[in-house]
């Protein structure tokens, strides 16, 4: 498989100028082991400086002497900011804001989502682009813009989005009808009426705010459409890729990564924040799981930083070890890259004191840059790891548009819903046994996993009711919360019972919730002391939904308020399968006892014979190996202890792994 990428984003354009900085460059990164550079990131108005006006020599030159050097490229389109002369003389390709403002020159992502004149600028300089790199051996990837994100609300994308709206929805009455417009008497005449959400205009109609949040997506899919096919028609054939965004809700990812062959993306943790590094390194390990689900496939770490970050509220540095514990977690959950954001330190405006491989000093001899050289060496000591994939036998649903949907909708607790945060517990329950887990959205497949997990999905769209029954029906163990199956996907509530069209997977019968204040708490209590082995009580917070079981066994109840004693949490048999209902916003603790006894039952894998808090545990597996990734995000020395003979490849051979420590174990499968 060759070696792991390695390497980052690298603008030599900032340093044309001087020359010997950058042949100093390409020494220290052959010092560190570095065998990758992404070149292009914003460099048009160096590609382009005058409209028609190429410039590639430079960089042709600098692609040519990291070649010769052992050093590939991502070669990136420029789209992501555009050079002055162009938004002066074409002004409709910048950005017009919700409230009608028309933006001015500046920024990165400022460019009109439909803009015909900036993608055939685009296309232009992306085709010459493919011309000239697409046979240079260098060239592993085309890196399309940079970090997607965004909306214009100018007459163009207004047009588009009417179109968008007509196609979806064929006639005004079945777009009244999804839109809810009677209410408050809204009710369209024509799709020419149809205007955006706006803070100054209609910010009510959820199902409005849905679409044009997939619309944005979509236009952003078919600019990434229209850089492909110039790639493709000046010749290029390798494989693209957009780097994407942590936790990032402005654009569905699930929709942008169709159109990309790898997925990429870039982290950045902020470490030492309140919370404690093993909080920041799990909310990251899921986000490289859900870069890793996408495509069942690994991915790039396109981006992350040797030091510390300049845009984070505090420039916390790494403390020693902790780079090469967050690079080789990345790793371990199926990245085959680490790259960073950058490999040397601009010197002057916003970005001049971010972190880099090779800072202002220019030294090779600086704590960061020993430790870039030091995860240099290791990714070529565990090489035979790459294009390995992690086998995950449990998926948690983690989707988009149903996040959308919640953070729309008004009602029942408009103060923090608690979507992400639900899910994060489940995940991290799993992971506290060294549980692999799949986080995906509802459209993925559910095949293979034995266990589903669905936290508050709200609004289920296309044919999901239906995936999530036949996957109990099928043997496999499902879990849902409170707040499932409520809303179509324009967030129309269903009629009659609910969770819609799943009442008798799970047995139960959704009757009201309740929203709690912050303050304000209930108690789980075990209704079958046998399932938990003993009695448990536990706390839950913000939402409590009251169930009525029809056919299902009751394995927790509320222990307070006026419907203590109701079902809480419930089990019901489902074809080959076991469906568990959860009402109520369990405390972590629940949540950890819980996943415990489910991944027992039905016999998914632990890793870790005993749970060691503050470790990140993940595995990834060949065709004969599997590879244990165990990164130490606590205060204290661990041992790790793994079901089944292993052998440490990197780390101490006593499995003993110090605070900012990694320890890397195989074993046969
Ligand atoms: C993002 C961008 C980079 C750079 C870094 C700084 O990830 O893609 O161009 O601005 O942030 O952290
Ligand atoms: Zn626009």
């Amino acid at each position: 498989m060759g070696r792991f990428i390695y390497g980052g984003d690298y603008n030599p354009e900032q340093w044309l100028d001087r020359p010997d900085i950058l042949a100093k460059d390409i020494e220290m990164m052959k010092k560190a082991g570095i065998n990758e550079a992404t070149v292009g990131v914003f460099s048009w108005s160096m590609l382009e400086p005058e409209e028609g006006k190429f410039h590639f020599e430079w960089l042709e030159k600098i692609v040519d002497d990291l070649y010769a050097n052992g050093i590939s490229v991502i070669m990136a389109t420029p789209s992501g900011a555009r050079p002055r002369w162009l938004a002066e003389k074409y002004p409709e390709v910048l950005r017009t804001t919700s409230d009608g403002k028309k933006c001015r020159y500046g920024g990165r992502h400022n460019h009109c989502l439909t803009s015909e004149k900036y993608r055939e600028k685009v296309s232009i300089i992306d085709k010459k682009l493919a011309e000239k790199f697409a046979d240079h051996p260098a060239v592993l990837y085309w890196h399309i813009s940079n970090e997607f994100s965004g909306e214009c609300h100018c007459e163009s994308c207004k047009a588009a989005f009417r179109e968008f709206v007509k196609k979806k929805y064929g006639t005004v009455d079945k777009l009244n009808h999804e839109y809810w417009a009677t209410f408050w008497s809204h009710n369209y005449n024509s799709f020419d009426e149809v205007e955006p959400p706006s803070e100054i205009g209609d910010g009510g109609i959820s199902a409005l705010a849905l679409d044009w949040k997939r619309f944005a997506t979509q236009m952003t899919v078919d600019f990434i459409e229209n850089e492909k096919r110039a790639l493709k028609a000046g010749g290029a054939t390798q494989e693209v890729t957009t780097n994407m965004m942590y936790d990032f809700d402005g654009l569905d990812y699930g929709m942008l990564e169709k159109p990309l062959d790898v997925i990429s993306w870039d982290s950045y943790p902020e470490w030492g924040k309140t919370g404690g590094d093993y909080e920041e390194a799990l909310a990251h390990g899921m986000c490289h799981d859900t870069m890793r689900s996408y495509k069942n496939k690994p991915f790039l770490l396109m981006e992350s930083c040797p030091s510390s970050t300049n845009w984070q509220s505090v420039s916390r540095l790494k403390r020693p070890g902790l780079l090469k514990c967050a690079s080789l977690q990345a790793v371990g959950h199926g990245a085959d890259s680490v790259q960073y954001f950058q490999i040397r330190q601009g010197r002057g405006s916003c970005e001049k004191f971010h972190g880099a491989v090779i800072d202002h000093t220019g030294r090779d001899d600086t704590r960061v840059f020993k430790e870039c050289c030091e995860i240099g060496d290791i990714l070529d000591q565990i090489s035979e790891i790459k294009g390995s994939m992690t086998n995950a036998k449990a998926a948690i649903i983690y989707d988009t548009q149903n996040r959308w949907a919640l953070n729309e909708t008004q009602g029942p607790r408009n103060k923090d819903i608690g979507y992400s945060e639900l899910v994060r517990k489940f995940y991290k329950a799993f992971k506290k046994y060294g549980i692999d887990v799949d986080v995906i959205d509802q459209d993925h497949s559910y095949e293979g996993y034995r266990i589903l997990v669905v936290p508050m999905l709200y609004s289920i769209r296309n044919d999901n009711e239906d995936r999530i029954r036949k996957f109990a029906e099928n043997g496999g163990t499902l879990i849902a919360t409170y707040l499932t199956g409520v809303v179509n996907e324009n967030d129309l509530c269903h009629l009659g019972d609910t969770p819609h069209d799943l009442c008798d997977v799970f047995g139960i019968v959704r009757e009201e919730i309740d929203g709690l204040y912050d303050d304000q708490f209930n108690i789980l209590e075990s209704a079958d002391e046998h399932y938990w082995k003993g009695t448990r009580r536990y706390r839950c917070d913000k939402l409590c939904e009251l169930i009525s079981p029809k056919d299902s066994e009751v394995l927790m109840k509320y222990g307070c308020d006026f419907y203590s004693g109701k079902a809480a949490l419930t089990k019901n048999r489902y074809g080959n399968g076991e469906a568990y209902y959860l009402a109520a916003d369990p405390e972590q603790k629940m949540l950890d006892e819980w996943i415990e006894i489910v991944a027992e039952s039905c016999g998914v894998e632990r890793i870790l014979k005993t749970p060691v808090d503050g470790v990140d545990i993940q595995s990834r597996q060949g065709e004969k190996y599997r590879y244990i990734f165990a990164e130490n995000f606590s205060d204290d020395t661990v041992l790790i202890e793994v079901n089944g003979d292993s052998e440490v490849i990197y780390g101490k051979n006593d499995r003993l792994l110090s605070p900012y420590d990694t320890m890397i174990i195989k074993q046969k499968i």
